[in-house]
């Protein structure tokens, strides 16, 4: 299959529409990540979504709507949905809702709530409104992979996979939408994003964090979003995260012989030696350092290093997806930094895996 790398106009959108309506697969940019988009009401399409991605079919897509109301096609929402709306919509949150008989299964993965989300980028917003369906659309890289962030980033996952690639430039957020269930008795983040439990907490009063959200799950886990499951976003390369002071880290760092690469804070990226630097953004500055997170764990392997590093986030509210993210790329891989004189030779601690 060809696929067409193509900008955005009112004849892109028209044929994008049509690709959809007849079961094919477009790829279009939202605030968040790139998004996989596929026909949500044709059970064929999400089959397709997943070979295309290599993923297991388990693990369910996010149906994509042009307006919040449109969620009453496909779910069951309720007071607490058209608050989070109200707050949040169009933007970077899905809400999970117990799913209408239309939604196939092959979409859900067979379980019977379904994920709704309606983005802000203008983009998606016009191709959902042209294709006049909702998009099941999980983020478009191969299984496994950073998100991608740009329309060549999911070129190279998806040539040859699926028929259109819609460039909108790069997404704006950088991280995928914070996940939230309303299926149980309290709102649930079960993904964090841009949007934090605080903000949600504002709007709703009670919001609880799901524990697979600050954990590398293990396969075979049941945690409540499957998507925890997968080991995510890893690079080729292992990546570790450092955690102390940002000067033990560097220390640790500079210490290590063999080939590597770091995803440093902007204040930090002259102090490293003989390493493959890439800025993330300023160490106090989490809205930065998502927009740069994937491009990075993709760009990171030019470096063609032994071992990446890069400084565990702190556990906060803030840095929550962030923390979410960069734990699964690790796959549990954190090092305690001490300071030098105070761990043995490489000022370490033991390694050890959470
Ligand atoms: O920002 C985003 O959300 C992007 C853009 C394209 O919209 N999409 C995205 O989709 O990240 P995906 O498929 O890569 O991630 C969807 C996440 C997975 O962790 C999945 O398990 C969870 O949402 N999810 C989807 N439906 C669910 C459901 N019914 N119940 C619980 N979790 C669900
Ligand atoms: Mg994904």
């Amino acid at each position: 299959m060809k696929t067409e790398l193509v900008i955005p106009s009112a004849a892109v959108y028209e044929r994008a529409g049509e690709i959809l309506r007849r079961g094919g697969l477009v790829a279009f940019p939202t605030e968040t990540v790139y998004g996989l988009g596929g026909n949500a009401l044709d059970p064929d399409a999400a089959t397709k979504i997943f070979a295309a991605k290599g993923r297991p079919s388990d693990n369910p897509l996010i149906v994509h709507i042009s307006s919040p109301e449109d969620a009453e096609n496909i779910a069951y929402t309720n007071e607490t949905y058209y608050k989070l709306a109200k707050a949040f919509m169009p933007g970077p949150l899905t809400v999970v809702l117990p799913k209408k008989d239309i939604v196939p299964d092959s979409v859900t993965g067979g379980i019977k709530t379904v994920a709704v989300r309606c983005p802000s980028h203008p983009v998606a917003r016009e191709l959902i409104r042209v294709a006049k369906v909702p998009i099941a659309a999980p983020s478009a890289n191969l299984s496994g992979s950073p998100s991608p962030t740009t329309a060549d980033y999911v070129m190279r996952d998806m040539d040859g996979r699926i028929e259109m690639i819609i460039d909108g430039g790069q997404s704006e957020i950088g991280v995928e939408s914070t996940v939230v269930s309303l299926t149980g008795d309290v709102c649930t983040v079960l993904r964090p994003g841009d949007i934090i439990p605080r903000e949600l907490y504002e709007v709703v009063g009670e919001v609880a964090v799901a524990e697979a959200v600050k954990v590398p799950s293990a396969a075979g886990d049941n945690p409540e979003s499957p998507g925890m499951k997968y080991k995510h976003y890893a690079p080729e390369t292992q990546l570790i995260l450092l955690s102390g002071e940002r000067e033990d880290v560097i220390s640790y760092v500079n210490n290590e012989k063999r080939k590597k690469a770091v995803l440093s804070y902007s204040e930090d990226t002259g102090k490293y030696k003989d390493a493959y630097v890439i800025d993330i953004g300023s160490a106090d500055d989490p809205k930065s350092q998502m927009y740069n997170l994937f491009k990075a764990l993709r760009d990171v392997e030019k470096a063609d290093a032994d071992i990446i590093y890069a400084n565990l986030p702190p556990e906060n509210d803030d840095f929550l997806a962030l923390y979410n993210r960069m734990i699964r790329a690790c796959g549990g891989e954190v090092v305690p930094c001490l300071p030098l004189g105070e761990g043995g030779p490489l000022a370490v601690d033991e390694e050890f895996t959470i």
